[in-house]
């Protein structure tokens, strides 16, 4: 999916993953001291983890394929009095961006995309992020009752940042997703956390 499909699930205000808060998980990751240097949101969405990363002092950049994503983003930074930088544009082509992040977000995109798509995924993130830099990719996990769309396993994980990607896996950790369709608790996640490495 890119373009018009994702653009329409913010057309009324009620996209699914839209609870209306950062992640708690992007939270926990901040709190942390997980982000550091130039920052790549990728898929922000209407940015409230750009924003949460934003109001720490660190330079951010949220891409998304979906503009009306990006304007609610761009109103809610002008709303809030924050400095946070958003652009159109495509995550399974991040060479375009012709810059270099320190640290990466994926917040609920990484499990959007089928298993072809992902290994191309992983050698865009490969060309926007610094070496020794860090990605954490957040998706939906398979693991216990109630899980959310997409569940992705371990395998899964390990496959698209294989030996040879330019991905090294630090460590996969359970997390939990907000959604608008589970109770505050969320939906069973993982948390991963990849270092850039030489291919
Ligand atoms: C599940 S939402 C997550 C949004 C946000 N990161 C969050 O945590 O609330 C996935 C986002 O990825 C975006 N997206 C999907 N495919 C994309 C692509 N190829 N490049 C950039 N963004 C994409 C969608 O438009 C959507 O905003």
């Amino acid at each position: 999916m890119s373009g018009r499909p994702w653009d329409a699930s913010y057309w009324d205000g009620s996209a699914p993953w839209d609870f209306g808060g950062p992640q708690p998980a992007v939270q926990r990751v901040a709190a942390a001291g997980g982000f550091a240097g130039t920052v790549l949101d990728a898929g922000c969405g209407s940015g409230e983890n750009t924003l949460l990363i934003a109001s720490m002092g660190l330079p951010v950049l949220g891409v998304d394929v979906a503009e009306t994503g990006l304007k609610m983003a761009r109103e809610k930074a002008a709303e809030r009095g924050i400095s946070a930088d958003f652009a159109m544009a495509d995550a399974l082509h991040l060479e375009r961006l012709g810059r270099r992040f320190e640290t990466v977000l994926d917040s609920g995109l990484f499990h959007t995309f089928n298993t072809e798509e992902r290994q191309v995924y992983a050698a865009s993130l490969a060309t926007a992020t610094e070496y020794g830099g860090t990605l954490y990719v957040l998706c939906f996990g398979d693991e216990g009752p109630d899980v959310g769309p997409h569940p992705v396993r371990q395998e899964d994980l390990r496959m698209a940042f294989c030996p040879g990607s330019g991905w090294s896996i630090a460590s996969i950790v359970p997390e939990r997703v907000r959604t608008v369709f589970h109770d505050e608790n969320g939906a069973p996640a993982w948390l991963v956390t990849v270092q850039r490495s030489a291919a």
